[in-house]
């Protein structure tokens, strides 16, 4: 009987537990073993396994989080590291590792596997960053833009009273994936991404503008890969007497119940990856394009850089006159 370890080793992000869900139930019901690894790479290395049955994963598909919890894994990202986890799965009879997570962890699994080829990764794009190349989009990231419009349209209602500039700090790690789609959504001013550099001068002439247009108050979406939105605000003070707050969302845009879009993300991708197991593919990351469910190969899509859609921005600043 093939056995199959799932590890949800990176950022959580909502959806996770609806993928874990899919995949045992699909799993188990084609009469497969499935074995949940505690705690990401460090629970690997110390041998966390847990049983997973078609009860394990009951009344979880609308919860954040992950069940099996995750962890920050120094020691995955050394050769010894990676042998010694090789060394445990093979150990364990596994022969496929369900990884479930952005790129740091495909990579991680990628590098793993290659250290005995009777073990086969099959990727989850998991992450709210939504920068897995190859895929359109990554489990979590509906939520998660769900989540940061409905803070900003509180936000906003603070910034209209007091016809303040507001600066709202999102994360995204290296990329605007997220800030792009959260600054359309909440008809931000601004949408400031690490891929566009932005001028400091030209924003303030735009909010000079702005005030002239009778605006009396601004959501600038600052995505946490541009810097310090604090040394931004006090720019933007001193050049144009504006008052300007800063609010950093944090860590609410990893957590809460996954919306219906993620929840189905999760479950056609682990449908499909299970099929795969079935079929006895391997090395493989399940990706969403243009609709579609497909798999290509991890090598070809770990490390590499997913271009943003600067269309995104083009739009939200034509509709912020
Ligand atoms: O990758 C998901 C993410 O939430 C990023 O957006 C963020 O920069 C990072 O994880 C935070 O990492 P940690 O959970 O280790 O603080």
């Amino acid at each position: 009987m093939k056995k199959i370890g799932i590890i949800t080793p990176g950022g959580d992000a909502s959806g996770i537990n609806a993928c874990i869900r899919a995949i045992v139930r699909r799993a188990v019901s084609s009469k497969l073993e499935v074995v949940g690894i505690v705690e990401g790479f460090t629970g690997l290395l110390k041998e966390k396994f847990i049983q997973l049955n078609l009860r394990s994963v009951s009344g979880i598909i609308n919860h954040g989080g992950t069940i099996l919890k995750s962890s920050r894994c120094k020691e995955i990202r050394t050769s010894e590291g990676l042998k010694k986890a090789a060394k445990i799965l093979k150990k364990q009879d596994i022969e496929y590792l369900i990884v479930i997570g952005g790129d740091g962890s495909l990579s991680a699994g990628a590098k793993i596997v290659r250290m005995d080829s009777s073990i086969s990764i099959i990727g989850i794009p998991a992450s709210i960053d939504n920068d897995v190349y190859g895929t359109d989009e990554t489990i979590g990231f509906d939520t998660a833009i769900d989540t940061a419009v409905y803070a900003i349209d509180n936000i906003r209602d603070t910034a209209v009273s007091f016809n303040r500039v507001f600066i709202i700090e999102v994360m995204g790690r290296e990329h605007g994936f997220l800030a792009s789609e959260v600054g359309l959504a909440s008809g931000a001013e601004f949408i400031l991404i690490p891929e566009i550099k932005y001028n400091v001068n030209k924003i303030c002439r735009k909010l000079k503008e702005q005030q002239q247009q009778k605006k009396t108050s601004v959501i600038i979406v600052f995505a946490e890969g541009c810097g310090n939105p604090y040394k931004l605000a006090d720019e933007i003070s001193k050049k144009t007497q504006l008052e300007v707050r800063v609010s950093s969302l944090g860590y609410i845009q990893r957590g809460g119940s996954p919306s219906a879009r993620s929840r189905n993300l999760a479950s056609r991708f682990s449908d499909y990856a299970v099929n795969l197991i079935l079929k006895n593919r391997k090395n493989l990351v399940v990706v969403l394009r243009k609709g579609r469910i497909k798999s290509v190969s991890v090598e070809s899509i770990i490390g590499k850089e997913k271009k943003i859609d600067t269309g995104i921005l083009k739009l939200a600043n034509r509709l912020a006159v």
